[in-house]
Formats: structure tokens, sequence, C-alpha cells
């Protein structure tokens, strides 16, 4: 059961007041949760009361429960969504940003390849270099910045007044983070349909108080779709750092995230490629580099695809340990937290 298959049985609920539509086009189904054997809609109303609410959440139980297999556990919640209050993304225009010198979007062709991690750290080393520093997780699929940073829990404050309200980012380790992880609950998996995380995450970057800073990077989701097109055409990034890994087959993906940006439609700056994970070295033997997946794999790539490299991080235990304690390496003096700074050093000089 896919939260696209309950959206096309909810579809099946009109609201005999708002001309016949479905929920789903007056997109009042503000989110779907399916687990093994269970499905929770929530349900959005505008604040002055529907005389439909209660008809349409039988309705949309009962779609559901028609179509779903026999034994499956339905709930229907309502939320008010404060619709005046909220401002459109439209409405919301670019003044956040207008005091950002630099907006960084920091992507990879595919998952898994160490981009939140980089983010992280290398937000922590620019602002160790003297610089302001923001960092925006617009990775709504999976938000890791909260864990990374060991600020999870945290919930921004709205600041501003009615209609312009401002979403405050929290601050650590000299840089500001905001992280579509800081809406949801602990553990909570965040499910989203294409324009809803699009605009989740417009609305994290343009509706958040960043004040003035040199480098506002953006943790981007993995991929190359729409959602990533469409977002980067919408946010005014200065240009992108790719993270890849160095094996060869991950040149196709790394030239896919590539051609999104050169997109004619999108057009942004490459500013570099980083290579994650370039060599291991172990723990007890800091002056040894084991090349696991090959030797400049990176460095081949960047001059294949015209960009420059930008820095190669090694694969140690340190740095995956501090990102799960909430502690970046970028904040020690260990080897690898010089090659954040190195990488930071490198990107100033090309941006
Ligand atoms: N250089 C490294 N050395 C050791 N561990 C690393 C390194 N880079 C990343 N990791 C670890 O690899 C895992 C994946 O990293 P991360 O979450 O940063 O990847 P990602 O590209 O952001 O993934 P996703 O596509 O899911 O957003 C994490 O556990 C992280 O700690
Ligand atoms: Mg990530």
């Amino acid at each position: 059961m896919t939260e696209e298959l309950v959206l096309q049985w909810l579809r099946e609920v009109q609201h005999p007041g708002r001309e016949d539509k479905d929920i789903v086009s007056l997109g009042m189904v503000s989110g779907v949760e399916t687990t093994e054997g269970k499905i929770i809609v929530t349900l959005a109303f505008p604040k002055r009361p529907d005389p439909l609410k209660n008809y349409l959440v039988g309705a949309a139980q009962a779609a559901v429960y028609r179509n779903a297999p026999g034994g499956t556990e339905v709930e229907v919640k309502t939320i008010v969504r404060e619709a005046a209050k909220k401002p459109s993304i439209n409405d919301l225009g670019l003044d956040q940003l207008r005091e950002v010198s630099h907006i960084v979007g920091i992507a990879s062709g595919k998952g898994g390849v160490g981009k939140s991690t980089v983010a992280v750290n290398l937000a922590i080393a620019l602002a160790r270099l003297g610089y302001k520093v923001g960092l925006a997780d617009a990775d709504v699929y999976g938000p890791s910045i909260p864990i990374m940073t060991g600020t999870e829990g945290f919930g921004p404050e709205m600041v501003g007044e009615e209609g312009h309200e401002l979403f405050v980012p929290l601050e650590k380790f000299n840089v500001k983070w905001m992280s579509i992880g800081y809406f949801a609950q602990a553990g909570q998996a965040l499910i989203w349909r294409g324009p809803m995380a699009c605009n989740a995450l417009k609305q994290l970057v343009l509706q958040t108080q960043w004040g003035p800073l040199d480098f506002l990077l953006v943790d981007m989701p993995p991929g190359t779709g729409d959602i990533h097109i469409s977002l980067v055409s919408d946010i005014p990034l200065s240009g992108a750092v790719i993270v890849t890994t160095p094996q060869d087959v991950a040149l196709s993906d790394v030239r896919k995230g590539v051609d999104m940006f050169q997109n004619p439609s999108v057009n942004r700056k490459i500013y570099g490629l980083v290579e994650n994970m370039a060599w291991f070295t172990p723990a007890e033997h800091p002056s040894e580099k084991y090349y696991l997946f090959g030797q400049d794999g990176g460095r081949k790539m960047a001059e294949e695809l015209g960009i420059p490299l930008l820095g190669q991080i090694p694969l140690v235990q340190s740095i995956r340990e501090g990102g799960d304690a909430g502690q970046p390496a970028a904040l020690g003096t260990r080897p690898d937290a010089l090659a954040f700074l190195d990488l930071a050093s490198k990107l100033v000089e090309v941006v």
C-alpha cells in the first residue's frame, strides 16, 4: 500500500460545497501514513467552521475502507489549517535571502554518498574560518541534520507579523540550522507528495530568518528528478557542490547531477566536486591510506566533466561516529577535520 494509492482512493471523495471537487485536488489531504495494517489520513480544514467537516471525515474513511485490503485499520485525523496566516510560496519572495551572499546547493546524483555529512562539516568548517554560515536541510525524505548536529527535538519559533511570519533557525557550533526534521516528531517518517515536498523545501529556505550570511548551504534531497529541477529553479542558488564517491560507476550519477544544474531552464554554476570516502584510514594507523574504491576516481571525474575537484575526504570511523553523536568531525583537530577545513577554503576561493 503506497500513499500514492491511498490518495487515488481519496479522490473519490467529493466536497459537495466546493463544486464537487475532490478533497485531494482541493489540497485538503495534508498527510497519509501507511503502516502494516493501518492507514492514517490527515485532513486539513480552514479555521472557519466547515459544516461538512464530519461528512467529509466519514466519507474519507469510507473511501479508504472500501478500497483497502480487508482488516486494515483506518483513522482519519483533522487539523486546522491557518491558511490566512501562512503566506503562500509565491508571496514569500526572496526577502529573507537579501542579506545572504552565496547560496550553495550540496547535491549528489545518488543517495548515500555522504552528502549530508559533507554539508554539515563544510558548514562548520566555513564557520571556523570566520564566515557567517547557515544550513538548510532540504532533504524532505530523510532529514539527517538534526541527528548529525545533536539538535533533534528543536521546535522552531515563529516571529514577525501576521502573514509575514518567519521561522527562527537554531544556532549551534556557530552555524544557523534549519531542517524539515524539526517539524516532525522524533522517529516519525516523513511522507510527502511531489508538490507538497517541493513547497516544504522552498518554505524552509525562503521563510527562515537567516539574517546576514556569507554562505547558506542547502542539503538537497538525493536524485535529479522533477522536485530537484523545480527546487533549483525557484531557489536562487548561486551554485552547487556535487558530492560523490570514487567508484567508476558513480560517474554517470555525477554527470546527471551536473546536467541538472546546467540544464538551460536551471542554469546554475557548478563550483566543483567533492570526493567523499576517497580512501580508508584505520583509526589505529592514521598515516595509512587504503584506496578501497580505486585511487583518484574523483580527480578523473572532475577532469572529465571539466569542473574543479574541491576536496577529498577520507573514509574514517571518526567521521561516522561524529555524525551519529551530533559532534561533527569538523569541530576537531584531527586529519579528518583538516580535510573539511581545506575543502572550505577551496570553496571560498572558487566562489
Ligand atoms: N567520509 C566518511 N567517513 C566515514 N563515514 C562516512 C563518511 N561520509 C559519510 N559517512 C557515513 O555514511 C552514512 C551516509 O552518509 P550521509 O547520511 O551523509 O549520506 P547522504 O548522501 O546524505 O545520504 P542520503 O542520500 O540518504 O541523504 C552515514 O552513516 C555517515 O556517517
Ligand atoms: Mg542526506
